[in-house]
């Protein structure tokens, strides 16, 4: 692997590697950390830890697109958690869950600074405000 040679003995390898090996993968796999965790010669908890500490890094594939459900005060007092229950409802899959077929990954986040817009989503780096359920389906019929 090019990018563990590119970076073995280097002191604080570990957190680029993870990056750059979840940039090639989409995500991080089991054998992914354990190659790692040989080649820099780190003990296999240590990486699993900074990894699981991390929001960055992801142990399961991640959708094509990410959709970020506000549930900050804002949104929660104008139905940010029907506009939740909507697409959890559309998609099939609960809160950090993503579609079958690789297509959408579902979270949930606290306030996304668009409270003007309340109720709103982020899909990828596109905000959706001033929601209702009713508008959801079409509104990710626009993402492949
Ligand atoms: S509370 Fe939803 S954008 Fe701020």
């Amino acid at each position: 692997m090019g990018l563990l040679d590119h970076y073995r003995g280097y002191d604080g390898a570990l957190i680029p590697v993870l990056q750059g090996a979840q940039d090639i993968y989409g995500y991080l796999p089991a054998e992914v950390l354990e190659k790692i965790s040989q080649e820099l010669k780190i003990p296999f908890s240590e990486v699993f830890g900074v990894v699981t500490f991390y929001a960055q890094f992801h142990l399961k594939p991640r959708g094509r697109n990410i959709i970020r459900v506000c549930l900050g005060t804002a949104c929660h007092v104008l139905g940010g958690s029907r506009i939740f229950n909507g697409l959890k409802e559309l998609l099939g899959v609960d809160n950090g869950g993503t579609t079958e077929d690789l297509r959408f990954t579902l979270e949930s986040v606290a306030c996304i600074g668009a409270c003007g817009l309340a109720p709103c989503i982020m899909i990828n780096d596109d905000t959706h405000g001033r929601l209702v359920p009713d508008v959801l389906a079409n509104i990710i019929e626009q993402y492949k």
